[in-house]
């Protein structure tokens, strides 16, 4: 780069102007890279050492077939330098076994020129001897870039024998500030400017939170003042066992196929349950118990050692229900979480692999569903979500299970806002819960009412790889 400019200024000095830099050569007699000319000549005009205009120009060059028809000769004088001079003549089938691809072409050529003729499938010469006119004409080409007779280049070009290429140069000469050396010690005499040091600088425009995170804090805050606890959802990584086993979910069942479940390989597995509980749990998917039927399957523990990314927060309050029943003395319980979970699915506009959930847990003595459907109503009445529907549902951990929906004014429809029961005696029992402790819970998607407050329509656009940090920072 500095031998290129310095190239650039010596010659400038020596020569005044530098009419085309396709001409420029360094020591070696090289030509200079393009980009680092142009590079090169860019920065000493930023300078103003030198100015620069660009040259259009066009040159000719020969195609491979091209040159090596201005080596050997053309296929017209290749045919007409086969056929014998004399009677005999030469049969067109022996030509082309001599000349191959070349025949064809060169007998066209040939009796255009009015070089050769043709009987009975022979050929024979027609004239003395012929000059290469079309090697002569490559030839000038290839030393000239260019020839005088444009049909000439129109010709040999529709023949595929030489083509245009367009070159750019520049023309360079001294600009106002133009020396021999770069640095030319204007330093010494300039003006510096003093150091502020009270200056605050530009402020960052980093520290936006996502919108998710917005509206996460608007959930907490109302979890918060209703007088939740909040779950520790650390753990992303969950057994089996509490994601599911805990929840009264079969083992058989297809959520716990690998087509919707992430499960881990390494570590595969983890071993540690409280063994009266795992137990009980394993009873009352076999046999039953609680009042009871059970599953009637053979409960397998490898099944629920399998680790997991973990498919809904519910693991985590089953865990919570699970120190909350032993407890020395029982004591009621409102638990709230908004994290993170995973589930295999194919993504789509509406679908990730990972979302939030938010989960809201009430343990109480003797509470009803009349409790789960008032106190909906006031949590999502808190948003500004009034007339809840409820629709009866079904999860294997709760019954009745209710799914709720609300109108939604834009689409003019009820739709589904989140999903909720009370946790069936055959979970809590097992924990050690009193039989007349009833536990209602709910859950919902953080994406859905995120992506409505913010006008989001696809779910990429929220959360993922696709996310564009300028969204973060608008909204
Ligand atoms: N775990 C349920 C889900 O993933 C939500 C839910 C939580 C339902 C608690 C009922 C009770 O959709």
């Amino acid at each position: 780069m500095e031998e290129l400019q310095s190239l650039i200024l010596s010659t400038l000095d020596k020569e005044n102007t530098i009419p085309d830099t396709g001409k420029l050569t360094n020591a070696e007699g090289k030509q200079p890279d393009q980009l680092a000319l142009y590079a090169a000549l860019n920065s000493l005009a930023l300078k103003e050492m030198i100015v620069y205009d660009a040259l259009e120009s066009e040159i000719w060059t020969l195609t491979a077939e091209g040159k090596e028809m201005a080596n050997t000769g053309s296929y017209e004088v290749k045919v007409f330098e086969a056929i014998p001079s004399g009677e005999t003549g030469i049969s067109i089938s022996e030509l082309q076994g001599l000349l191959g691809e070349a025949a064809k072409i060169g007998q066209g050529k040939a009796f255009k020129n009015k070089w050769i003729t043709k009987k009975d499938n022979r050929l024979f010469r027609a004239v003395e001897s012929v000059v290469d006119q079309t090697r002569l004409d490559l030839e000038a080409i290839s030393t000239t870039k260019t020839h005088p007779d444009k049909k000439v280049l129109a010709e040999l070009k529709r023949r595929k024998l030489c083509d245009k290429i367009k070159l750019v140069s520049y023309s360079v000469s001294k600009g106002p500030k133009f020396s021999l050396t770069i640095e030319n010690g204007e330093w010494k005499s300039a003006q510096f400017k003093k150091y502020n040091f009270d200056a605050l600088g530009v402020p960052p425009s980093g520290g936006h939170l996502h919108p998710l995170m917005k509206v996460r804090e608007e959930f907490r805050q109302i979890f918060l003042e209703m007088g939740f606890e909040e779950m520790p959802t650390n753990r992303f990584v969950e057994s089996s066992f509490w994601n599911f086993d805990a929840l009264f979910q079969p083992q058989q069942h297809p959520a716990r196929d690998a087509h919707d479940t992430f499960f881990l390989k390494d570590p595969a597995r983890s071993t540690k349950f409280p063994a009266g509980y795992l137990e009980r749990v394993k009873r009352v998917h076999s046999v039953g118990g609680y009042g009871s039927i059970g599953y009637g399957y053979d409960w397998q523990i490898a099944e629920a050692e399998k680790l997991i990314l973990r498919t809904h927060t519910t693991a985590v309050s089953s865990a919570m229900l699970y120190k909350l029943a032993n407890q020395e003395e029982f004591r009621p319980a409102k638990y709230f979480s908004i994290d993170r979970v995973f589930r295999n699915e194919s993504v789509d506009a509406t679908h990730l692999a990972e979302f939030h959930q938010i989960e809201g847990v009430i343990a109480d003595k003797g509470l009803t569903l009349g409790d789960l459907i008032g106190f909906m109503n006031t949590f999502f009445g808190k948003m500004g979500v009034k007339d809840l529907r409820f629709k009866p549902a079904y999860n294997p951990y709760t019954e009745p299970s209710m799914e709720i929906f609300s109108y939604h004014y834009g689409l003019k429809k009820w739709v589904e806002i989140g999903n909720s029961g009370m946790f069936r005696p055959e979970m809590l029992e097992p924990m050690g819960l009193d039989p007349d402790v009833r536990v209602i819970a709910w859950g919902l998607g953080l994406e859905r009412p995120t992506m409505i407050k913010y006008g989001i329509d696809n779910i990429r656009e929220l959360l993922g790889h696709k996310v564009n940090l300028a969204m973060i920072q608008i909204h």
